[in-house]
């Protein structure tokens, strides 16, 4: 009995952190070779492997694994956008995805927009397997749908011209001094009256979980924890003219929703 608790504690063991060293070489090991190498120049060279590699993007997008990495709070914090989605009226207007991600949000966001009266959805991202890889989970939606190869801090997207705008969790993705510039390009293509609604990680009340985020971000997502103190998303939108935000956090506080409206 002893033996057999301990062949499959030992197991169990070797299967975290085989799925911690395959995490840590496509997130951050990935960075640190591009900059050892040089390579830190490309528009792209902050996005990890996990979203460039068709065959990792599909070894990855799945939503138990995904549910796990966002502490199985995934489907409350899309809950939170599509309500707000839902709560718009959307006839007539076009919405906007800013980058794709993994698990079912996009569809669920797709159909609250859709059932709100946008008559498209676009949806923008750096890397065109992401794109292809989403057409496909939203085959669905085919003719509301347009893909833009775009980046988030420069879009071809015209001034003004969505009313619902999707960023869910590239914030802590990115370098700090793109983070502000993500934000006012979202801003700057929204309507007046429109919404930008984010999804990130915020700082946890419990030390311990604190603790553990801290250290998950240490390891694995470099770029992620200024979000709780220098590159605060709220406070970087309430300083942009014109914007108010509601804050929503969940899971003692460790991811959030931003909703931010532009004035009329
Ligand atoms: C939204 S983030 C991470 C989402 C989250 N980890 C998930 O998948 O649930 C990942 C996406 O952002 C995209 N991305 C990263 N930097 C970008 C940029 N500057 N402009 C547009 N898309 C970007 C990546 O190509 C990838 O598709």
């Amino acid at each position: 009995m002893a033996t057999w608790l301990t062949y499959s504690m030992a197991a169990l063991v070797v299967v975290l952190a085989g799925t911690a060293l395959f995490f840590f070489t496509m997130t951050r090991g990935a960075l640190l070779m591009r900059g050892a190498m040089g390579r830190l120049q490309h528009e792209a060279a902050h996005v990890y492997p996990i979203y460039s590699n068709m065959r990792l993007i599909r070894l990855v997008d799945y939503q138990p694994i995904i549910a796990a990495i966002l502490l199985f709070q995934y489907s409350r914090l899309v809950s939170l956008i599509t309500h707000g989605i839902n709560h718009m009226d959307l006839r007539g207007k076009q919405a906007l995805i800013t980058s794709c991600a993994f698990g079912n949000v996009m569809p669920r966001v797709v159909k609250a927009a859709l059932d709100s009266g946008a008559t498209q959805v676009v949806v923008a991202d750096i890397i065109q397997n992401e794109l292809d890889h989403s057409k496909r989970k939203l085959g669905d939606y085919a003719d509301k749908m347009v893909y833009v190869q775009d980046n988030a801090i420069g879009m071809k997207q015209p001034d003004a011209s969505v009313s619902a705008n999707i960023m869910f969790f590239l914030l802590h993705e990115l370098p700090h001094h793109l983070k502000g510039e993500a934000l006012r390009e979202a801003v700057r293509v929204l309507q007046p009256g429109g919404k930008l609604f984010l999804g990130e990680f915020h700082k946890p009340r419990p030390w311990v979980l604190r603790a553990l985020s801290w250290t998950y971000f240490k390891v694995f997502e470099p770029y992620g924890l200024a979000l709780w103190n220098t590159h605060d998303p709220v406070d970087m939108l309430e300083a942009m003219p014109g914007i108010t935000c509601e804050r929503h956090v969940v899971f003692f506080g460790n991811f959030q929703v931003v909703i931010a409206t532009k004035a009329d």
